[in-house]
């Protein structure tokens, strides 16, 4: 096997000698790319942002933002990452390094103070400067009168959800969005457009050992479903943005770690007459951009789910495979009524989601399983919502989250579907209150009375986010805010 390499920059270096669990961000620092920061080292602030080519949606390559901190930089063997520096593009002899269009427009507008964020902000907003469609959206959503922006997208198509994940502690956002809103379309000799019309880096299957421990990534299903019968030490990751937290605040560290998100078999989206499935490791910005708004409910979840940065990374495998009760995507897909394909040793086997959790941080899932794929059944309940009760609107883990599917024919709900995340020691169905509401008219006494079987769901407790009063009040809450953004468009 060929030692382990990254290019960065352009310019290919061996990562040994790093620990296994060496961040990204360590190692560019370590080479004295000092312009890659660290704020948080939790996936928080994005002052580590760096770019990653990965195979694109819309042409052979997307230059993706990802947060440096989080990432082992073996799981970036044989990759290519640009970092503030290198867009920067050198000047001939006795030149000065021309700015990068992104940092010029930061520049001239003020967007840096401190500059601890800047660099972060920088690799962001290249990203978006890059995304293949940016302009053209614009031009598509141009009334000719100068008023094709709302309050998340510039005239140039510059989607704000883009800097979600970077935090800038004194400019103040305003200058850093004129920044935004004022950069143009990429020259034809930019080296960095060019890049996106060749193939992305393919992921190369990794042995990376250093000591006593390792870094793996195998090339393909059957060989990562081997690999964990035999290292029942194993710890799977897909993006690493939960375990490069554990790695970087908890200092946990493993034995042998093993990626799983660049597998084929878990890659795939697939539309079939009764269901789409969607591959456990694809990431969320992926799933976001080539369903395209076809499943509603999850268009609603993505742009709540922490930021852009982690969505460049996550995955619906991981968020489930972890198990936590407050992860965004399980109460989403309870009220889809999704299930998940777990393939091992012996074949696959389909669980519904609701059957999946079984205690704290515990599932169905057997040693040795990994999740494949997550199976969302059709036709989808027209009328949804999701409502995530955070401190922040974006960039935040949730309180409690509340997902709603109903069916409401005649103005009688025929079905309903209630997904509910941070109220119990998993995610869980509101049963009682599906019950109170399916056969019942789509009418302010019926919401009144299953309201207070929603608020009576679950053991939420107290804890440093929300009281267990609050959280029960805001369950309540829920139903009566889809009731009054959903009562017109039924009735009409
Ligand atoms: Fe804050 Fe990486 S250092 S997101
Ligand atoms: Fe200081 Fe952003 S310019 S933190």
């Amino acid at each position: 096997m060929v030692a382990a390499r990254i290019t960065v920059n352009g310019k290919e270096a061996p990562i040994s000698p790093a620990a296994p669990h060496t961040t990204v961000l360590d190692f560019l620092r370590e080479r004295g790319l000092t312009g890659t920061k660290e704020g948080c080292a939790e996936g928080e602030c994005g002052a580590c942002s760096v770019l990653v080519a990965r195979p694109g949606t819309d042409k052979p390559t997307d230059w993706v933002a990802v947060n440096a901190c989080l990432v082992p930089v073996a799981a970036l063997d044989g990759q290519e990452v640009v970092t503030s520096e290198g867009l920067a593009t050198a000047g001939g002899a006795g030149e000065p390094a021309a700015l990068h269009p992104v940092q010029e427009e930061m520049a001239v507008r003020g967007g840096s103070q401190c500059g601890y964020c800047t660099p972060g902000f920088i690799c962001s907003m290249a990203a978006e400067y890059y995304r293949p469609g940016r302009c053209a959206h614009a031009e598509s959503a141009d009334d000719g009168a100068g008023t094709n922006t709302d309050a998340e997208h510039g005239p140039n198509g510059f989607d704000l959800h883009a800097l979600s994940g970077n935090l800038c502690r004194c400019t103040g956002y305003r200058p850093i969005r004129d920044a935004a809103f004022a950069v143009g379309e990429p020259a034809d000799d930019d080296p960095l457009a060019q890049r996106r019309e060749q193939s992305p880096p393919e992921p190369v299957a990794t042995a990376y050992t250093q000591g006593d421990s390792a870094f793996l990534r195998p090339a393909t299903l059957d060989e990562a479903l081997r690999l964990l019968r035999e290292r029942t030490d194993a710890v799977v990751v897909a993006g690493s943005t939960d375990w490069g937290v554990e790695v970087n605040i908890r200092s946990r560290r493993a034995s042998c770690v093993v990626a799983i998100d660049r597998l084929p078999e878990l890659r795939q989206l697939r539309t079939a007459s009764d269901h789409i499935e969607i591959g456990a490791a694809l990431t969320l910005t992926e799933i976001e951009r080539r369903l395209d708004g076809s499943v509603p409910l999850l268009a609603e979840l993505f742009p709540q789910f922490a930021s852009r940065l982690i969505r460049n990374s996550a995955t619906l495998g991981g968020n489930l495979g972890t198990g936590s009760p407050i992860g965004d995507s399980p109460p989403v897909l309870l009220a889809l009524e999704a299930s998940v394909v777990l393939a091992g040793a012996d074949g696959e086997r389909e669980v519904p989601l609701a059957d999946y959790f079984t205690g704290y941080r515990q599932s169905v899932r057997r040693p040795g399983e990994l999740i494949r794929a997550v199976r969302v059944p059709l036709p989808l309940s027209p009328v949804v919502a999701f409502h995530k009760i955070a401190k922040r609107r974006f960039d935040d883990i949730s309180s409690m989250a509340v997902a709603f599917a109903l069916d409401i024919e005649d103005g009688i709900v025929r079905k309903a579907r209630i997904g509910l995340g941070g109220v119990a020691a998993t995610p869980i169905r509101a049963l009682a209150a599906e019950a109170a509401l399916e056969g019942r008219p789509w009418a302010a006494e019926t919401v009144e009375e299953a309201a207070q079987v929603l608020r009576a769901q679950g053991t939420p407790m107290d804890d440093h986010r929300a009281s267990a009063g609050y959280r029960s009040a805001m369950l309540g809450q829920s139903l009566r805010k889809l009731y009054a953004q959903t009562t017109e468009a039924v009735s009409s």
